[in-house]
C-alpha cells in the first residue's frame, strides 16, 4: 500500500475532504514504537480513515538541547504505518505549522501548573497549540492519545471542552516492555545501562500501587514509598514524585477518597522519562 505523505496545510485539508465516513488523528512527534501503532490500530477499528501526523512540535521544548535530541526515523515511520494500513500521513515542516508573524497560543490555566508543568515551562502551551491547529487541519471525529502522558490528556481534554472542539478525545492504555518499562520515544536514546535501569521507574509505581492495595490512603506516604525505590537506583535521578487527584490533578494532602493519579519522572544520564498509574 503506497503511504500519502502530505506536508502543506492546503494538501491535507484536499486530503481531509476526499474522506468518507469518521475519521480518527493520532498526533505524534514520530520515532514512532509500538504503544503508536496500538493508538493507529484501534483508530482504524473505530473510523472509516485514520490520520497519523508526524511533527517534532518546537514549541513544547522548553530545552533546545531536547528538541535538537530528539529521536527521528521518518523512514522507518512510515514503513510502520505503511504496515498498519494507513493510506495518508500529515508531516508539516515547523514552517507549515508556525509561518513567519504566528503570534497565537492556546494557554490551558490550572491543569497545566503541576507536575511536567512545573518541570517543563511553556510545554503544555505548546502542545495545545499545537494539538489545536492539528484537529482544526485534520477536522477528526476521533483523536487518539496514550495514557502514559496523563496530564497531557487532561490538558487536551480541557482544551477540548472549553473551546467546544467537536471530537472525541480516545485515551488508551500505556504500552509497556516485559521489564514494566513504558514504552516511549525516549527510550531509544538510553545506553545499554540506563535501559537496564529505567524499569525502576514502573517498580516505584508499583510499590504505590501495592501500598495502597494493602490499605495505604496517605499520599504523602504513597509518595516517600515510590521516592524510596527511585532512589535506590543510582543512575536514577528523581524530578518528582506526585499522587494527585486523577481529574484536576492538584497534589492530594488529604487521605485519598476517589481516584488517584501517581506519576513520577526521572532522568537516566540526559533522557527524562515519565510514568503513572491511576489508584483506586
Ligand atoms: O505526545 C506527543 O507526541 C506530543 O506531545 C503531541 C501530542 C503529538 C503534540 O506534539
Amino acid at each position: 500500500m503506497v503511504v500519502e505523505i502530505v506536508e502543506a496545510a492546503a494538501d491535507i485539508r484536499v486530503a481531509r475532504a476526499r474522506m468518507r465516513g469518521e475519521v480518527g488523528v493520532v498526533p505524534t512527534m514520530g520515532a514512532l514504537h509500538e504503544g503508536h501503532l496500538a493508538l493507529v490500530r484501534r483508530a482504524r477499528e473505530e473510523n472509516a480513515h485514520v490520520i497519523p501526523t508526524i511533527f517534532v512540535n518546537p514549541t513544547q521544548f522548553n530545552d533546545p538541547k531536547d528538541l535538537l535530541n530528539y529521536p527521528r526515523d521518518t523512514e522507518r515511520d512510515l514503513e510502520l504505518l505503511r504496515g498498519a494500513g494507513v493510506d495518508v500521513v500529515f508531516m508539516p515542516t515547523p514552517e507549515v505549522m508556525y509561518p513567519p508573524n504566528f503570534q497565537t497560543y492556546v494557554t490551558v490555566e490550572n491543569v497545566t501548573q503541576g507536575l511536567e508543568g512545573a518541570h517543563r515551562p511553556g510545554h503544555f502551551r505548546g502542545v495545545a497549540t499545537v494539538v489545536a491547529k492539528l484537529f482544526n487541519l485534520t477536522q477528526p471525529h476521533r483523536a487518539y492519545f496514550g495514557q502514559k502522558d496523563a496530564q497531557q490528556v487532561a490538558v487536551i481534554k480541557r482544551m477540548v471542552a472549553d473551546l467546544n472542539i467537536p471530537l472525541d478525545v480516545v485515551v488508551c492504555p500505556t504500552l509497556r516492555e516485559a521489564d514494566g518499562l513504558a514504552m516511549s520515544s525516549r527510550n531509544r536514546k538510553l545506553t545499554p545501562e540506563q535501559r537496564q535501569a529505567a524499569p525502576v521507574l514502573y517498580r516505584a509505581l508499583i510499590a504505590a500501587q501495592l501500598a495502597f492495595d494493602g490499605g495505604e490512603r496517605d499520599p504523602e506516604v504513597l509518595r516517600q514509598v515510590m521516592r524510596a525505590v527511585l532512589v535506590s537506583e543510582p543512575l536514577a535521578e528523581v524530578d518528582y514524585v506526585s499522587v494527585a487527584d486523577a481529574d484536576i490533578l492538584d497534589e492530594l494532602r488529604e487521605p485519598i477518597m476517589a481516584a488517584a493519579l501517581v506519576s513520577l519522572a526521572a532522568k537516566l544520564g540526559s533522557i527524562r522519562l515519565i510514568d503513572n498509574l491511576i489508584l483506586g
